[in-house]
């Protein structure tokens, strides 16, 4: 299976060498946990060193602030736009059903085979290896019931496959501690069946960053850890440490 290097510094070593290419990653968390800069990583460090163009369909956050708040990781998101190696796909305008003079955006209404189009042009444009959205929930915001937002994610996914995108989908689930009932991995819980692989951040919030920690829950095809691991949010991005070395101090 071909493998594509995450770019989140320590995961590769982790997961047998990278994300299953051409497969879909289902990335889920509370809010604040670091989903956004995860799939921004991936992105960013793809293009770089890796040189695969990728794309990321923001629904709640501006592009013009996500590219300032990337700026303190070192990471410049225009420079990547110019050389037509990341497409910021703004949805935030579709949302409240204004126009918000990106290059890249959905401003008409938000429309599920709209978007799949978009993506598929978009990509093919800029010959995409990687795609992140951001988020499922917020995609789904104007949908009515459950029932729409499964069949939502199931063209999404159903499109990815197609495509060849190795694909990041964020999700959201409440906070929760591991070891308190089922752990949620999803927020319409079909998710985690569409997605070929479940990672679930965490962040204790309680002060310092050494109580965040990543832990992935299946990945298909991949003799994966099965550690929760300590993460961290450094002036470089995301940072995982490697838990025989946490502890053996
Ligand atoms: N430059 C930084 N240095 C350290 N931590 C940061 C930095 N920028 C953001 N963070 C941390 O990351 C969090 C936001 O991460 P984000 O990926 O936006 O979360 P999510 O998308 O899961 O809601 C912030 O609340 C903060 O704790
Ligand atoms: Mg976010």
């Amino acid at each position: 299976m071909e493998r594509v290097p995450t770019g989140i510094d320590g995961l590769d070593d982790m997961i047998e060498g990278g994300f299953p290419r051409g497969r879909t990653v289902l990335l889920s968390g509370g809010c604040g946990t670091g989903k956004s800069i995860f799939g921004l990583q991936f992105l960013y460090k793809g293009a770089v060193d890796y040189d695969e163009p990728g794309v990321y369909v923001t629904v709640d956050e501006r592009p013009e602030l996500t590219r300032q708040d990337m700026l303190r990781f070192g990471w410049d998101i225009a420079s990547l736009e110019e050389q037509g190696k990341l497409v910021m796909l703004d949805l935030t305008g579709s949302k409240i059903g204004v126009q918000t003079g990106e290059k890249y955006a959905l401003n008409s209404a938000l429309d599920i085979d709209r978007l799949v189009l978009k993506i598929m042009q978009t990509a093919g444009e800029i010959g995409a290896r990687r795609l992140v959205i951001d988020s499922l929930p917020a995609l789904g915001f104007h949908l009515k019931g459950e029932a729409e937002v499964r069949n939502m994610i199931l063209k999404l996914t159903y499109m990815i496959r197609k495509s060849d995108l190795t694909a990041v989908l964020i999700s959201e689930v409440p906070e929760q501690t591991p070891g308190s009932g089922p752990m949620m991995f999803s927020k319409y819980g079909v998710e985690e069946y569409v997605a070929d692989s479940v990672i679930l951040l965490h962040y204790l919030g309680m002060g310092t960053d050494t109580n965040r920690t990543l832990y992935v829950r299946k990945m298909r095809g991949t003799k994966h850890i099965e550690d929760i691991i300590p993460m961290h949010i450094t002036e470089a991005g995301i940072k995982l440490v490697n838990p025989d070395e946490a502890f053996s101090v």
